[in-house]
């Protein structure tokens, strides 16, 4: 048994309420925990963007947004909770020490946010640090990493493998761009570099791709190690 913790985007999981893909992630995540220690970090989605435009509309200032993001995601957390039932620990951890705690349970740990200025990449990189992953998964809504923003550059190359010495020059180049949405946030980048854990970026608008990366090492995504060696199936 291996340790896995996945940063499940609130863009792939709630992209809004109404259009979310939680019965679907379910039997997914309940599968791969059937072989492995599982830990998810849930992000905002739609509607943590929607409550931090209102709260920027009303002058309030950035700090306090983030705050009210971390709500958003907390609540989404307890969604994914309540659906998962019994294969998850009925609590959302509140740090990265409670999440260490929850796992001994041997059920599915959920988090949400918990620190201002970052986002759920940061806290799940972290988290995968402090439990000993095997792999960090980052489940996005984009079919891997590119050299560029495929949208604006028509030359921009999708990676299958790349160090995290690239990912960081990838994003940190688009992280000054106001505005950007980089497939992962820099913070997030920086503790793959130091942390040595594997991280996979894959594609989760399917999300049997995630568990086929896993329990079958077949999946549409990019890599990012410094050793060549396999990283996938577990
Ligand atoms: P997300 O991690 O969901 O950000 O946190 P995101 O980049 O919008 O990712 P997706 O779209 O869900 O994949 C939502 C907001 O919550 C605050 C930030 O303001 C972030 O933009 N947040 C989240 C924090 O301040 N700290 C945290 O630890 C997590």
């Amino acid at each position: 048994m291996k340790t896995v913790v996945i940063s499940l985007g609130g863009s792939i999981l709630i992209p809004s309420l109404e259009k979310n893909k939680i019965r679907e992630y379910v039997p997914v995540l309940e599968e791969i925990a059937a072989h492995h220690r599982l830990f998810v970090v849930v992000g905002g989605g739609g509607e943590a963007r929607r409550y931090i435009t209102v709260v920027r509309t009303l002058g309030i200032d950035e700090g306090t947004s983030d705050e009210i993001g971390i709500l958003v995601t907390r609540l989404n957390a307890n969604l994914l909770i309540a659906a998962l039932g019994d294969a998850a620990y009925p609590k959302v951890a509140e740090s990265h020490a409670e999440a260490k705690k929850f796992a001994e349970s041997r059920k599915i740990v959920i988090m949400g946010g918990i620190t201002p200025g970052q986002t759920t990449d940061a806290v799940a990189a972290v988290l995968a640090e402090r439990v000993g992953a095997s792999v960090f998964i980052n489940v996005t809504s984009v079919d891997g990493i590119y050299s560029a923003d495929p949208k604006k550059d028509k030359k921009a190359r999708r990676y299958d493998t790349l160090t995290p010495q690239q990912l960081l020059d990838i994003v940190g180049v688009t992280a000054l761009t106001a505005g950007s949405n980089t497939v992962l946030d820099i913070v997030a980048a920086r503790i793959v570099e130091r942390s040595h854990i594997p991280l996979v970026v894959l594609d989760g608008r399917d999300p049997e791709n995630l568990s086929r990366a896993i329990l079958t090492g077949k999946f549409t995504g990019s890599i990012v190690s410094e050793k060549k060696k396999k990283i996938l199936p577990l």
